[in-house]
């Protein structure tokens, strides 16, 4: 009773009809960790430097010159393969407790087996590590965000299930090599956009169509292809270096646009369908697929004529391995959207037709640079209760959250963004959400993958025009220092 009266009051606070709230300062534990984030693909360049292999990335703006709005893709980025002293330096300055980055799996294995291992590639892995630790900023290490050896994928990829072994093999090399010095791991980061924005049209490589996708054998195969890496840690590693396997996944939150059994439904699907078919296997008390989604893909195949279900079955023994598979959930979230029924996009059986949910975002929130992001502070609020009803208060790190601007260096939307999320953040710890940390996405302006370097999410702006990318520090990075070590957020 006393959990859902203090749960009330502080909703009525992060929606802001409370009236009183706006003096508050609040402050979070002494141990709770600070980040900042990248990826590999996003900032590296030296796409082809010393022995690296081709990426799915590589290969897909290669061939198609105008997927990048601005033209300008990972080649080059912000050429952390040549500045990553720089970028250890930009860490310091900030204070920051820990760096989550990714390791580029075809710089190290080119041809993505483990049989042919890059030692130049590892060197600069070595160094960024050694650098990190030299000044004790943990590295939180993911091993796949987005950037898939080409070679594997010219075998099928993510949707073959030969991936899962994959995978493991490359997990294996890693842990090996690092599991003395590095204690937070992130398996996967965002299946969603790896199977369904990937192999399903939404224009990320590989830039397969619903058609010659194999979308939901994707997200079966990752989830599965996550989980051996986990248990392979847990059998092999774990006990002699106590660190932390986690997965990130994009928890955005959906609201039903109007009150309405319809909408209420929608966003049900939407939620379902968005995360908790990564969230359920893992974390649900039954495991598995939600039986929402199984139930609508499972009838819609049916009426379209296929022979069997789009939707792959796990069976026993892999709802048994999927479960329980990770020390900490790695929330992603930027944003939220208000949900109705809606119309399909495609003509063909698709994800969408599945899914049967339109999206709109409030017309008084805040928008970012990119067209999908707008501040509603309040969802990440409801998002971390949502997690704990239904989930069972899982540990959480959130592995990302950020704000885009466009080219230049000022950003006070960005500080109101982030001292406003982090207000509710604290309140969603206030009514016991289990958030061990908060990462800001990002260390530094970027590729954004086909937004290319149009939309900026450093804490420093990268000048791409200079031959160095020279990094200058925004607002932002002056006050998250001061966040960290105050330990206070204003909002
Ligand atoms: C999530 C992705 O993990 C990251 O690569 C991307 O840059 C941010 N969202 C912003 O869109």
């Amino acid at each position: 009773m006393r959990a859902a009266v203090l749960c009330l009051l502080n909703l009525l606070i992060v929606t802001g009809s409370d009236g009183w709230h706006e003096m508050r300062i609040r402050k979070f534990k002494k141990n709770f960790l600070f980040g900042a984030a990248t990826s590999a693909y996003q900032v590296e360049g030296g796409w082809d430097a010393d022995g690296k292999g081709e990426s799915i990335w590589d290969k897909y703006v290669h061939e198609n010159r105008n997927v990048v709005a601005d033209g300008r893709n990972g080649d080059v980025a912000s050429d952390s393969y040549h500045n990553w002293q720089r970028d250890v330096q930009m860490l310091r300055e900030l204070g920051v407790d820990f760096y989550r980055f990714s390791i580029s799996w075809p710089r190290v294995l080119p041809n993505g087996l483990s049989n042919e291992v890059n030692e130049a590639g590892f060197k600069y892995y070595d160094n960024l590590i050694d650098e990190l630790l030299k000044y004790e900023i943990q590295p939180m290490v993911t091993l796949y965000h987005f950037d898939l050896p080409q070679a594997l994928q010219d075998l099928g990829g993510w949707a073959n299930p030969l991936s899962i072994t994959w995978f493991e093999d490359y997990a294996r090399v890693i842990f090996k090599r690092y599991a003395e010095k590095v204690k937070f791991w992130i398996t996967m980061n965002q299946p969603n956009t790896i199977c369904i924005e990937g192999y399903a049209g939404g224009g990320m490589a590989p830039g397969l169509s619903l058609e010659e996708g194999g979308a939901y054998e994707c997200v079966k195969n990752v989830l599965l292809a996550h989980a051996k890496a986990y248990r392979l840690y847990e059998k092999e590693f774990e006990k002699e270096h106590q660190g932390n396997v986690g997965i990130s996944i994009a928890v955005n939150w959906f609201d039903a646009l109007v009150n309405t059994t319809e909408n209420v439904e929608a966003t049900e699907r939407a939620r379902e369908f968005e995360f908790g078919i990564y969230l359920n296997p893992i974390w649900g008390k039954e495991g598995d697929f939600p039986a929402i989604v199984k139930s609508i893909v499972d009838k819609k195949s049916k009426e379209q004529g296929f022979k069997t279900s789009r939707l792959p079955k796990l069976s026993a023994a892999e709802v048994k391995l999927l479960k329980g598979s990770a020390d900490f959930l790695g929330m992603n979230h930027y944003t939220t959207f208000l949900v109705e029924p809606g119309t399909t996009k495609y003509e063909s059986p698709s994800i969408e037709d599945d899914r049967n949910t339109k999206y709109s975002q409030g017309p008084e929130w805040k928008p970012g640079k990119s067209s999908w992001l707008k501040s509603a502070p309040y969802g990440l609020y409801k998002a971390c209760i949502y997690l704990n009803f239904n989930y069972d208060y899982p540990p959480i790190i959130i592995t990302e959250h950020g704000w885009s601007t466009g080219p230049g260096l000022g950003d006070q939307s960005r500080v109101d963004n982030m001292r406003a999320y982090l207000g509710a953040l604290l309140l969603a710890i206030e009514d016991g959400t289990d958030v061990k940390g908060y990462t800001a996405w990002s260390l530094m302006d970027n590729v954004e993958w086909t937004a290319g370097t149009s939309e900026r999410f450093g804490l420093y702006e990268v000048d791409f025009e200079s031959e160095s990318k020279t990094r200058t520090a925004r607002l932002s990075a002056l006050v998250y220092k001061h966040i960290i070590e105050s330990r206070e957020v204003e909002d």
